[in-house]
C-alpha cells in the first residue's frame, strides 16, 4: 500500500472501529475456556458483552464481575441460553463454550435465530451431528467460526505458509505427540466419553486439525491402539482413555503418527507439532525449519500474538462483513471427523476408512 492510499483508507479504518461498528456479543458457557475467551474478547476492540448464559450461577456471577472489571456494563445474567436469546433480541454475536454432548443443540438453536456463533472445538459428538451443524450453517443468516484457534497463531499460520509455498517441496510426513498430565478434576464431563466424544475428539482435535490442514485435506485410513494403563477410575467413573496412539494414512503415502497420554511427568515429553516435506522439517509451534541439506535452521518471520484473541478478532470481523472464517464449518467438520476416525478405529481395533465416517 503507498501512502497515498494508506491515507485514503484511513477514513474507513477508523469507521470500522467506530461505535456504529460495535458488536453486541453473549456468551454462553464461561466455565474454564469460556472465561478465557470471555477475558480475550473483553480485550478485542469493537465488542461489547450485553448478555451471559451458563447454568452454574457461581460462573455466571464470576464472569459479570470480569465484565464490570473491564469496565463495561452489567451484563444480563440467564441460566436459560434459549431465555437470554428471547429477551435479547439486539445481540449480534454468540460464543459457545459448553461441553461437547451440548454443541450441536445450542449451536443450531443460536444460528437459527440468526446470530454469528463462535463455536468451540470440536464441532459435535458424531458425525450425524457434526453434518446437522453444518447444514444449519449453510442455511444461517450468521456466520459460524469454529474455536480451532491455533490456526491463527502467528507461528504455526507462518509455517503453513511457508509450507504452501513450496519451499521445502512436498509435504511427506507428519509427526506429532500431546504427553502431559491428566485434565482437571474439576469438570465431570470431561472424563465421560459420551459426554466429551474421548479425548482424541475433545483434546486432540487441535493438533489433528493442524495436520489436515498442513496435509492439504482429510487421510484415507487410520488406524489406532490405546487404553486405560494408569488412571483407571481415576476420577471415579473413567471412561476417557489415558493413552493411544494413532496412524493416519494418505492416498498418496503421507503419514501421520500421533499419540497422546496423561501421564507425562513434568517437563519429559510436552506437545511436539511436526511436518516433514521432501527438503526439511518444520516445528509448527516455534515457526523454525530444519534443513536436510544441513544448512543452518531458520526462524521464520512473524509477530508474536495471542491465538486466541487473534480468532475473536478475525470472528468478529468475519461477523461483521459475512466473510467464510478460516476456521469454517466445513474446516472443522472435516478434521472433528478424521479425530472420530482415530477414535473409532481404537475402540474398534481395526483399520478406518474416511468414507466410513465422511
Ligand atoms: N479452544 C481451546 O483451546 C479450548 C480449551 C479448552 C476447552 N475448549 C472447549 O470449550 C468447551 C468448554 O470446555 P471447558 O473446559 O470450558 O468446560 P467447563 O466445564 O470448564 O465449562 C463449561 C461451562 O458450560 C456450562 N454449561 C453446560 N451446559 C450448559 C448449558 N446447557 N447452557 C449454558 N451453560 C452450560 C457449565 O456450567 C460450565 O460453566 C468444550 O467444547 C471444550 O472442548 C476449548
Amino acid at each position: 500500500m503507498t501512502r497515498r492510499t494508506l491515507v485514503a483508507a484511513a477514513p474507513a479504518v477508523l469507521l470500522a472501529q467506530g461505535p456504529s461498528d460495535e458488536l453486541r456479543v453473549a456468551f454462553i458457557g464461561v466455565g474454564s475456556r469460556g472465561s478465557g475467551l470471555l477475558a480475550a474478547m473483553l480485550k478485542a476492540k469493537g465488542a461489547r458483552v450485553i448478555a451471559i448464559a451458563d447454568l452454574d450461577e457461581a460462573h455466571r456471577n464470576a464472569a459479570a464481575a470480569r465484565v464490570s472489571d473491564a469496565g463495561q456494563s452489567k451484563p444480563a445474567l440467564y441460566a436459560d441460553f434459549r431465555k437470554m436469546l428471547d429477551e435479547h433480541k439486539e445481540i449480534d454475536a454468540v460464543v459457545i463454550a459448553t461441553p461437547v454432548d451440548t454443541h450441536k443443540m445450542i449451536a443450531i438453536a443460536t444460528l437459527e435465530v440468526g446470530k454469528n456463533v463462535y463455536l468451540e472445538k470440536p464441532v459435535a459428538l458424531n458425525p450425524s451431528e457434526c453434518a446437522q451443524v453444518e447444514v444449519a450453517a449453510k442455511s444461517a443468516k450468521g456466520i459460524l467460526q469454529l474455536g480451532f484457534q491455533l490456526r491463527h497463531d502467528p507461528a504455526r499460520a507462518a509455517s503453513m505458509a511457508h509450507l504452501r509455498s513450496g519451499a521445502l517441496g512436498k509435504v511427506i510426513y507428519l509427526h506429532a505427540h500431546r504427553h502431559t498430565g491428566d485434565l482437571p478434576h474439576t469438570s465431570d464431563w470431561y472424563f465421560d466419553k459420551k459426554r466429551s466424544g474421548d479425548i482424541i475428539v475433545e483434546q486432540a482435535c487441535h493438533i489433528i486439525d493442524l495436520m489436515v490442514w498442513a496435509a492439504g485435506g482429510p487421510p484415507a485410513t487410520a488406524y489406532g491402539s490405546g487404553g486405560i494403563n494408569l488412571l483407571k477410575d481415576d476420577p471415579k467413573g473413567r471412561s476417557i482413555l489415558d493413552n493411544y496412539s494413532v496412524i493416519y494414512e494418505w492416498v498418496d503415502g503421507k503419514r501421520f503418527n500421533f499419540s497422546q497420554l496423561y501421564f507425562d511427568p513434568p517437563g519429559f515429553s510436552g506437545i511436539k507439532e511436526r511436518v516433514y516435506a521432501e527438503k526439511g522439517a518444520v516445528d509448527l509451534a516455534t515457526g523454525t525449519v530444519y534443513h536436510l541439506d544441513k544448512s543452518p535452521n531458520t526462524k521464520l518471520d512473524f509477530a508474536p500474538g495471542d491465538s486466541t484473541l487473534l480468532a475473536l478478532e478475525a470472528f468478529l470481523d468475519n461477523a461483521r462483513g459475512k466473510k467464510l472464517p478460516l476456521n469454517n464449518v466445513t474446516s472443522a467438520r472435516q478434521s472433528t471427523l478424521v479425530a472420530i476416525m482415530g477414535r473409532t478405529s481404537i475402540y474398534e481395533k481395526r483399520v478406518v476408512k474416511w468414507s466410513e465416517i465422511a
